[in-house]
């Protein structure tokens, strides 16, 4: 069993694997060659060859533990019927949603979209090394819909009152998306990925007495489903801050990726038994060696003693030197 697997089934604390958050990115200059003739990134990432060259960049240049296979969460949200633009400066927008699309009749259209994801997936696990591992993911509901329904305003605070007395319905979209996702999930898994990621990075936007309907729940049933299937799961809720701890509670992933509001010595006091991922901020790497180091030694000593896994708070930001990943890497690999 590899080192990442048994750091996230085992326990097994004398190693601390490491991968990062969109470590397949605009800050290599290796995508931005591929990015450049490719002007579609939907395209791209259903481009089953490309995916799985531009997912194996990373770690053929630093040697990583997991590849994350390149895709988007949006890809669902695509393969569903909407149309995704990524316009300069404005984030992901997605043609107007309409409920009739996540009707059950939509699944056989929606697997045939989605079967280069698990192609690349396919060449990806056949070319890479056998002690690494390859993360599947997708997005939890309330964060697709927070893109799905455009409920982001551009200082990224939620146009809540849009969900005013709509609970019924969200819950009810909520659990349809969730279907549609745990297809995805399974198809994944069935080509070759074995571990799976689920990013919940608008989580923070829902308010305390809607968390457990939009947050726990969706992500309990995914936990879940990847757990049956003894697959490793890992939960990202972004922003939740202290409700890390409930969301542990009720939702129970394999491993909680921490974001970087979090205070990590706070979770490693309050929250016990299980792995750790990340929590670092990515703007850190923007900062000179001294600093960088500083703080990767925290996230370290903080979490010596238990299963962590090392990563950012959020991905890695394009203007990240990739040299300087390298160094990060290093200091990683030589600390225990
Ligand atoms: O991590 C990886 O290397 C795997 C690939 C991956 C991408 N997006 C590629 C990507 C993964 C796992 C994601 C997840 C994703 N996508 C999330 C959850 C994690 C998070 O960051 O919070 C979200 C919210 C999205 C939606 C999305 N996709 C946004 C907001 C954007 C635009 C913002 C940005 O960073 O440009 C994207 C585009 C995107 N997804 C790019 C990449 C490499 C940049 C595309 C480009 O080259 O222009």
């Amino acid at each position: 069993m590899s080192k990442l697997l048994k750091c996230l089934l085992e326990g097994e604390n004398s190693y601390n694997p490491i991968w990062f958050m969109r470590q397949a990115g605009r800050y290599l200059p290796e995508f931005r060659e591929i990015r450049s003739k490719n002007l579609d990134f939907i395209k791209l990432c259903l481009n089953s060859n490309l995916s799985s060259e531009i997912t194996l960049q990373p770690i053929n240049r630093f040697g990583l533990d997991a590849a994350i296979i390149f895709s988007d969460i949006l890809i669902v949200p695509h393969a569903l019927g909407q149309k995704v633009y990524f316009e300069k400066g404005e984030g992901p927008r997605l043609s107007e949603f309409f409920t009739s699309n996540l009707e059950d009749d939509k699944i056989k259209n929606y697997t045939s979209i989605l079967d280069p994801v698990y192609k690349a997936i396919n060449i990806t696990r056949d070319k890479l090394d056998k002690n690494k591992e390859v993360i599947g993911f997708v997005g939890a509901p309330w964060t697709l819909l927070v893109y799905m329904l455009g409920l982001k305003k551009k200082d990224n605070k939620i146009n809540y009152s849009l969900l005013e007395n709509k609970k019924k319905q969200m819950i009810y979209i909520i659990d349809k998306i969730n279907d549609f996702l745990i297809l995805h999930i399974n198809n994944q898994i069935e080509a070759g990925a074995n571990i799976i990621q689920l990013f919940d990075s608008w989580a923070g936007l829902i308010p305390e007495e809607d968390l457990h309907d939009y947050c726990y729940e969706p992500n309990r049933k995914l936990v879940k489903f990847c757990k049956d299937k003894k697959v490793p799961v890992i939960c990202f809720p972004r922003g939740i801050n202290k409700n890390y701890l409930e969301f542990e509670k009720i939702v129970k992933p394999t491993c909680l990726s921490l974001d970087y509001d979090v205070d990590p010595e706070w979770i490693l006091k309050n929250i016990k038994n299980t792995c750790f991922q990340g929590g670092m901020n990515p703007n850190v790497l923007l900062e000179d060696e001294k600093k960088i180091f500083y703080e990767v030694d925290k996230y370290l000593n903080i979490f010596q003693d238990t299963p962590y896994i090392f990563n950012l708070g959020h991905g890695i930001l394009p203007e990240t030197n990739p040299e300087i990943l390298t160094k990060v890497i290093e200091r990683v690999k030589n600390f225990k």
